[in-house]
């Protein structure tokens, strides 16, 4: 190996506490299936995948198969597993006035159970991006022109979980990624007839559900003395390509129109005065609703996969065909010819370990210290190039990955060390070789090989191990 790795570095010795919150991830529709078993209701993803070969129908069949993930867990020495409640697996009309599917509710109790008892903490997400079909039906979901409906049917789900399930459950993330969920919504995505508003919409929606979730918790939820965030994203990390002004600006521009429509409002009561640009398609906040959304989050909660260099030019402003470039910046993974690191599948993410630090100084400066809070990363993963074509042996072996989260993990230690940015927590993304957004199995981000042609049989990869060996030896015992 071509660099030191954590394990073989003396000074990053228990350079993390005791309580250090490292784990896995993962989402309700990319590893449960039983799509419509006990009761579940169909959601969004169903019928956007409905024609597509890889859905949701058996992703890692974690619904019938949980006690082997809780194993997986205990086996990979984590401390914390982050996944994400169905909503229409515990309410399967989704709205306030919907009934209950009490054998949704079993199945989340089960597993929290089988969590806590395994000593492991669960972190539970309530939207990842799965909303009950008939929602949709009923008022085209989070791109709701008037967002009260949502708001309500979101605000009652979130209660019935907060009251079934909150006396264990201790970190609660509402909405995960809303910049890539808006551009999931994107042409033939999860909502029909997508326009430029709608895009802006989603988004601002996402804001206003989290502000009256987080307002709910705090309020009547006190006494459960838990913590409530949002799982948040930059695109990728922007770096400025050179020193030019242009090129400052443009990296600046880009982390505005991502993270910072989110992270401004949540946590330093501003708006992005970089939308001013797109005019009146997009929704600002009102006074009242920046009063609600501020403050809204106990801790800065980040997921973070890529990097890229900003060139300094400015492309076409947002069109149907560049809705995932809707910061209009110019993004390229090299410079003089040479690329920023060991390419992902489908060129993302590339393996940038200064770009996770950096971007981890950033968001704690800008965002976490100021609030005086911790920062958690609830999603950093890698998929390797060409995985699903290698041999088992490769896949099990699996060197890319090794290398990367000794790199990242390394990265982190290395800002905590130099430069005292404060990080509670690190989850892999993902325990499972889950099902991608539309991509299928192909980009596979997990540490754990899923058999399918034998049972789901899950066998663990290398890197798991890696992992566990770098926690060893990073994070303090007492
Ligand atoms: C999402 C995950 C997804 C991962 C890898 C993240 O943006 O939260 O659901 O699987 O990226 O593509």
């Amino acid at each position: 190996m071509a660099y030191r790795t954590v394990p073989s570095r003396p000074e990053l010795k228990d350079i993390l506490p005791a309580d250090f919150l490292h784990g896995y991830a993962s989402a309700a529709y990319q590893v449960e299936g039983a799509t419509s078993k006990d009761g579940r209701g169909p959601c969004n993803w169903d019928e956007f995948l409905k024609d597509y070969p890889d859905k949701g129908d058996d992703a890692c069949r974690s619904y019938d198969l949980w006690q082997d993930d809780v194993k997986l867990l205990q086996q990979y020495g984590a401390k914390s597993y982050r996944f994400s409640i169905s909503w229409s697996r515990v309410k399967p009309l989704g709205g306030k006035n919907d009934p209950v599917n009490e054998a949704g509710i079993q199945y989340y109790n089960n597993l929290i159970n089988a969590l806590v008892d395994a000593g492991i903490e669960p972190t539970v997400t309530l939207y990842h991006y799965d909303t009950p079909l008939a929602l949709d039906e009923r008022y085209r979901g989070f791109a709701a022109s008037d967002p009260t409906e949502l708001i309500d049917d979101f605000v009652a789900y979130a209660k019935l979980c907060f009251a079934k399930f909150g006396d264990r459950v201790k970190r609660w993330l509402t909405i995960n990624e809303p910049w890539i969920f808006c551009s999931l919504g994107g042409e033939d995505g999860l909502v029909k007839g997508y326009t430029r508003q709608d895009f802006f919409r989603v988004g601002h929606n996402c804001l206003l559900v989290h502000g009256n979730v987080a307002r709910v918790y705090h309020r009547e939820f006190c006494q459960q003395r838990g913590q409530i965030g949002i799982a948040l994203k930059n695109y990728d990390w922007v770096e400025p390509i050179d020193n030019s002004p242009e090129a400052i600006k443009a990296a600046q521009i880009a982390e505005e129109r991502s993270l910072g429509w989110w992270a401004q409002p949540i946590f330093k009561g501003t708006q992005t005065t970089a939308w001013d640009h797109y005019g009146s398609t997009f929704p600002k906040l009102t006074n009242e609703e920046l009063d609600l959304v501020f403050g809204s989050a106990d801790f800065f909660s980040i997921n973070h996969y890529g990097t890229m260099y900003a060139t300094g030019r400015l492309i076409e402003p947002y069109t149907k065909t560049n809705f995932r470039d809707l910061d209009d910046v110019e993004k390229t993974h090299f410079k003089h010819g040479k690329p920023i690191g060991r390419r992902g599948e489908n060129g993302h993410p590339h393996t940038v370990p200064w770009g996770f630090g950096k971007m981890l100084i950033h968001v704690w400066k800008t965002y976490a210290e100021p609030q005086n809070q911790s920062v958690y990363v609830y999603e950093n993963g890698y998929s390797v190039e060409h995985e699903a074509s290698f041999s088992l042996e490769d896949i099990i072996n699996d060197q890319y990955r090794q290398e990367f989260y000794d790199l990242y993990i390394g990265a982190l230690c290395d800002v905590v060390r130099n430069h005292g940015v404060k990080i509670a927590g690190y989850h892999c993304w993902s325990l499972l070789d889950n099902l991608e957004w539309n991509f299928g199995y192909k980009p596979r981000f997990g540490l754990t090989y899923v058999d399918r042609e034998n049972g789901f049989k899950r066998i663990p990869k290398n890197s798991a191990m890696t992992v566990a060996a770098i926690w060893d030896h990073v994070v303090a015992k007492t």
